[in-house]
């Protein structure tokens, strides 16, 4: 179905990461091995490139998100999103990566992660036997509110789902750029920091290839099988050596663009409907 998209909505999707690590070159060949990644050296970074996935490692504390960077459609689309961060007062800075065209926007969001939306430049596809597309991050943040009211009003991405707390406390935010459930969300938790990413595999049965394959590799499934409620994807998590919350997921809603937002309860059930799932707060 296509999206409507307003002049303050933004169309987006994910596109790479760069994480920090004590030990890039570890996490560089693991994805390597367990991701089908193909690892480069460029510079101090590891580039780890698949067709549709794309992870960037670099020297620094475990568990840092160092940028994340959203593909859009055309120019067009980037000048909106200038003009919205000019319309708030929000600073921009150089883009940090070499894999979007020139022209890429890159600013701070209110936690301090750097976020770049760009036109990605044209490599070529590295073929793997096992699909699963880079989808979506989630973080989570002292003020979630803040994060959400940011990442619509500014950035113009839109909300899909919300939970909330007994007493009406945002707890969680889902938000998409385009008609995929969300390629961004929000937990509320006591500290900001990087909660986890996604890899949205094909159906049910990439989940079984994707556990088997894991298997193979003797690389224990964290959690799941499972079906989150809000985006009602499949998954199934891994830890990577630095224990970062690696998901591979499947069949992930795909919303209307007049869908109105959801709201659904704080527990566990909402996290996963199959079975037990780890609260953030
Ligand atoms: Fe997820």
């Amino acid at each position: 179905m296509k999206q409507v998209i307003s002049g303050s909505e933004l169309r987006a999707s994910l596109h790479h990461l760069q994480l920090s690590s004590p030990d890039p070159e570890i996490l560089a060949r693991f994805y390597e091995a367990k991701l089908g990644m193909v690892p480069q050296r460029v510079g101090d970074a590891w580039v780890c490139r698949a067709t549709d996935r794309c992870l960037i490692f670099t020297a620094g504390k475990p568990n840092g998100l160092g940028f994340a960077a959203y593909r859009v459609h055309d120019a067009a689309a980037l000048d909106g999103l200038a003009r919205r961060l000019r319309q708030h007062d929000v600073a921009t800075e150089p883009s940090p990566t070499q894999l979007f065209a020139p022209g890429a926007v890159a600013f701070r969001n209110p936690d301090g992660t750097l976020m770049v939306f760009g036109v990605p430049r044209e490599f070529p596809p590295i073929d793997t036997a096992m699909p699963a597309r880079l989808q979506h991050v989630v973080v989570a943040s002292s003020d979630a509110e803040r994060m959400v009211a940011f990442m619509t009003g500014t950035v113009g991405l839109r909300i899909s789902d919300r939970v909330l707390d007994d007493e009406g406390v945002l707890r969680t935010c889902f938000m998409r750029g385009d008609d995929e459930h969300h390629c961004f969300a929000v937990f509320q938790a006591a500290e900001s920091r990087l909660d986890h990413y996604c890899f949205e595999s094909r159906d049910w049965n990439s989940i079984r290839d994707w556990g088997d394959h894991f298997a193979a590799q003797h690389t224990q499934i964290e959690w799941g099988p499972g079906r989150h409620g809000p985006g009602n994807n499949l998954f199934i998590f891994i830890h990577d050596p630095d224990k970062n919350w690696v998901e591979i997921s499947a069949e992930l809603e795909i919303v209307p663009s007049d869908k109105p937002v959801g709201v659904w309860p704080h527990e566990e059930r909402t996290l996963n409907s199959w079975g037990r799932a780890p609260l953030r707060s």
